[in-house]
């Protein structure tokens, strides 16, 4: 059955292959973003990928009028919580926009679904809810902490959304816990693509790849790891979308779950950008430098639980979000045409 279903932040990375896997099923993705961090451009590449228009609504979350409206409008049956602001760095500067941005905006949507009657919700949220790593791989269970204003938000959401969740059983809740979402749909029309100079890793060396930026740094090559460099669990979107439909499918049999959407292997920076060279035939230069402030040595994710409660598990190599998410760097869209 055709359900509409609503993508706040969904004109943003994640939330544009979130709208072309829930079309793809035979749901009506409705996109309400702001675009503070993202363009209008995406819903004319959408519709080509999905092959018809996708409703798309300017808005902000924090505003509960507009909220109340698009969710009676449009029938909203459940929601998929993307929109928020997302880098660490920024977070530390600006603490409160962070917290009014994404907390207060969750706040205002969760009162605006109340008034509707819309109890269904799949929320954005990330590994960096778990901190400096005790154990590895990292389970749903490992102890929560937060080193970021970023990171303190995504802990207060989820905190929120339980306490919502113990107040009314008919709430039905999931926090999928993002490790490192890379590459892009294999079109190359839809991507990411970040303002200004990016601080992570896979869209630097796409801009080190066409020569935007002379070489990558790698921070820090002395981690006790087998190459000496930081070792991650890069997840590529397609998959990462893909496991909010198979969340969104499981919705009604949960109260308020986390679970991981990881690979449950580690690459390290090298490897990627080794792995990048190979696939795509083009040199990354890079020089080491000193380990970067925060970052932890290795981090990924068991993801047993998503394989188990949703039947989900990845498909995609390393190879592949290298190679889609080089296809996407040299397409139009991604020059901003
Ligand atoms: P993105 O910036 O590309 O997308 C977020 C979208 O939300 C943007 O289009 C932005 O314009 C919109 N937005 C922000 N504030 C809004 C508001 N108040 N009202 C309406 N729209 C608003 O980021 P993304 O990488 O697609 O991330 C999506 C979500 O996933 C975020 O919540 C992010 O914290 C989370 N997440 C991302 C990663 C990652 O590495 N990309 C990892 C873990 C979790
Ligand atoms: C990956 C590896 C770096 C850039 C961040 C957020 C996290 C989540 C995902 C939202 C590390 C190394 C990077 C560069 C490098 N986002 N690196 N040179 O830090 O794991 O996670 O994004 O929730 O919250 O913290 O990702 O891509 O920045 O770094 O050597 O120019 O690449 O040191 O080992 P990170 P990243």
């Amino acid at each position: 059955m055709s359900r509409p279903i609503l993508l706040t932040g969904g004109a943003g990375f994640i939330g544009s292959h979130i709208a072309v896997e829930v079309a793809r099923a035979g749901h009506t993705p409705v996109i309400l973003d702001n675009l503070c961090n993202s363009k209008a451009s995406v819903l004319d590449r959408l519709r080509t990928i999905v092959g018809r228009p996708v409703e798309f609504v300017k808005g902000d979350i924090r505003d509960g009028e507009l909220m109340r409206k698009v969710l009676r409008e449009h029938r909203i049956a459940a929601v998929v919580h993307l929109a928020g602001l997302k880098a660490v760095g920024e977070s530390v500067q600006k603490p409160l926009e962070y917290w009014d941005n994404n907390v207060v905006g969750t706040l205002r949507m969760l009162e605006a679904m109340q008034d509707c009657g819309v109890r269904s919700l799949v929320f954005s949220s990330s590994a960096t809810v778990y901190g400096e790593p005790e154990q590895l791989p990292i389970t749903e269970r490992h102890r929560l902490m937060a080193t970021s204003p970023y990171g303190q938000t995504k802990l207060a959401i989820e905190r929120m959304l339980c306490d919502l969740s113990a107040s009314d059983p008919r709430w039905h809740l999931c926090l999928l816990r993002y490790f490192n979402p890379v590459g892009a749909h294999e079109s190359g029309l839809i991507g990411e693509d970040p303002n200004g100079i990016p601080n992570n890793l896979m869209p630097f060396v796409l801009k080190v790849a066409n020569g935007q930026f002379k070489e990558l740094s790698v921070w820090g090559g002395d981690y006790p790891t087998p190459d000496g460099t930081g070792v991650r669990d890069y997840i590529h979107v397609v998959d990462l979308a893909a496991g909010h439909l198979a969340a969104l499918q499981k919705l009604d049999t949960m109260r308020c779950e986390a679970v991981n959407l990881g690979t449950g292997h580690g690459s390290s920076v090298l490897e990627l950008v080794r792995t990048f060279e190979r696939v795509n035939g083009v040199k990354v230069p890079f020089v080491m430098k000193d380990r970067r402030p925060g970052d932890v040595t290795s981090c990924f994710a068991d993801p047993s639980l998503a394989l188990s409660r949703l039947g989900w598990k990845t498909k995609r190599t390393l190879e592949d979000m290298c190679r889609d998410a080089w296809r996407w760097q040299q397409s139009p869209a991604a020059r901003g045409n």
